[in-house]
């Protein structure tokens, strides 16, 4: 059984103090919430007060980027090994934010993913398609092209390490989430072509999550569907109320 994920992506919102006053709240609240797996992704400078105050909690903590090199002349760059030193989980790769406005290639996805996994960080690793190539019958296309760039030279011990998310960029941050049986259908792709490239006990045992203008009314249909273990969430991350909420939520389902 995989454990279900509420992973919130904080993006480039909440100060330090916003951040640490949110753990406040949702430290209790999710005490007792075991059934779960709950991270949260801020932005580089809270994760190491976070990391601090939720220290033999279960909020685990993760980067929303990373570079891959260990240390070096990257000016404006964090690596995972600087990350991983914080006693900080996961690491978000490949974001379609990050593809989109910054370039990242799925040579770069690839890289970032083996530096994390060398340095004990679990990657969460972003797939998905634009609208324009939905239309255009392309998703599962787009989405294989992504895998396999992003996972080459990965071995079969290293890929059961991965998380990955399906995250369609036209339901990201637009209000219009992927339908659950939508999110079944692209993630079921994803755990089939991790078996035929992988083997089917690693298929069955990476968890895999849908990310798209997932909220508190929409969370309990996509987490019903077979494959889909857990969320990742922008917007509706960032209120502790809704949070606290869809984590209750996944905790029951
Ligand atoms: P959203 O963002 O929930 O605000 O759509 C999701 C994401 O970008 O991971």
């Amino acid at each position: 059984m995989r454990k279900p994920v509420i992973a919130g992506n904080w993006k480039m919102f909440k100060t330090v103090s916003e951040s640490l006053s949110f753990l406040d709240k949702i430290i209790p609240a999710c005490k007792s919430l075991h059934k779960v797996e709950i991270i949260i992704c801020p932005t580089f400078l809270s994760l190491a007060p976070m990391a601090e105050k939720a220290k033999g909690t279960n909020i685990l903590l993760g980067a929303q980027n990373t570079h891959w090199e260990k240390e070096g002349a990257f000016t404006g760059e964090v690596s995972s090994y600087l990350i991983s030193d914080l006693g900080i989980n996961y690491a978000i790769i490949g974001h379609s934010e990050r593809r989109g406005y910054f370039q990242e290639t799925d040579e770069w996805v690839n890289n970032k993913i083996k530096a994390a996994l060398n340095f004990n960080l679990n990657p969460i690793v972003c797939v998905g398609e634009s609208l324009e190539e939905r239309e255009n019958g392309q998703t599962r296309k787009v989405v294989e092209t992504q895998l396999a760039g992003g996972l080459n030279d990965i071995d079969l011990n290293q890929a059961g390490s991965i998380t990955f998310a399906y995250e369609p960029i036209w339901a990201i941050g637009t209000g219009r989430s992927a339908t659950s049986s939508d999110a079944q259908e692209v993630i079921s792709f994803i755990r089939r072509w991790l078996s035929e490239n992988y083997n089917m006990e690693t298929a069955q045992k990476v968890p895999i999550l849908y990310g798209g203008s997932v909220k508190p009314d929409n969370i309990g249909s996509l987490l019903a569907e077979k494959d889909v273990d857990g969320v990742l969430i922008g917007g509706a991350s960032l209120k502790e109320d809704s949070f606290i909420e869809m984590v209750q939520i996944a905790n029951i389902s």
